[in-house]
């Protein structure tokens, strides 16, 4: 009876412990892994040239499809225009608020029928608060009201960061400025 009882214990026992490793292994790591270590809200200034604002302008067209030209973005969804830009970064939605940054790469729109584009840019910091870079790309569908794109790297201040960045037009004023603000969400941090 005593023997029973023991080997019934000891058989709970081990079959608790199947279960307990069995859910930490199936699901705890997953969920772990979904929060983020760092998460930074910023905004970014795009003032396109529209052939009468060189001054303002931080961003310019630099590749234009043969029916479109280096002044006014193309028809057809803007297909084949290349963007550099050069466009502060702030930390709330006001375009003459101090930069902590800059938003340095380019854009290229990649669908005739639709707006959107395709993002390569980096963050550059060379503030009190940040040093560094973070490295941004992805495609960009513009209708979207929010769009993630990859945050492939980092330096300085974000060594090796990894993560999502969501965008949301926070502004668009007749295609010669808009306001992207800019979620991201880190999942590598060092
Ligand atoms: C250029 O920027 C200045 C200062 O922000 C502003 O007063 C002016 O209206 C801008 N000009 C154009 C053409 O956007
Ligand atoms: C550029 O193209 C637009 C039409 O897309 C046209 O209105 C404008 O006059 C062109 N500008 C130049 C400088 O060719
Ligand atoms: C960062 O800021 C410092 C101090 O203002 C300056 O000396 C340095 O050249 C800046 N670096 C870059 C890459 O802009
Ligand atoms: C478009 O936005 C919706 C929500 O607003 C989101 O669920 C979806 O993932 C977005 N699509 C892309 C391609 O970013």
């Amino acid at each position: 009876m005593v023997v029973k009882g023991i080997r019934f214990a000891l058989s709970f026992f081990f079959f608790a412990l199947l279960l307990i490793f069995d859910t930490s292994a199936g699901h705890g790591g997953k969920i772990q892994a979904r929060i983020p270590c760092k998460h930074l809200v910023f905004y970014f200034h795009d003032v396109i040239y529209n052939g009468a604002n060189a001054k303002n302008a931080t961003s310019a067209i630099v590749g234009a499809p043969a029916w479109g030209n280096m002044t006014i973005l193309a028809g057809q969804s803007h297909f084949g225009d290349l963007v550099v830009f050069d466009d502060p970064i702030t930390l709330d939605n006001n375009l003459h608020s101090t930069p902590v940054g800059r938003a340095q790469g380019f854009y290229i729109y990649d669908r005739k029928e639709i707006f959107t584009a395709w993002l390569g840019f980096s963050f550059v910091f060379n503030s009190t608060e940040h040093k560094g870079s973070i490295n941004f790309a992805g495609a960009d569908p513009l209708m979207n009201e929010t769009r993630d794109v990859s945050v492939i790297g980092g330096t300085g201040d974000f060594f090796m960061a990894r993560g999502v960045a969501t965008l949301m037009t926070d502004a668009f004023e007749g295609e010669v400025y808009f306001r992207l603000r800019t979620d991201i969400k880190l999942y590598e941090c060092w």
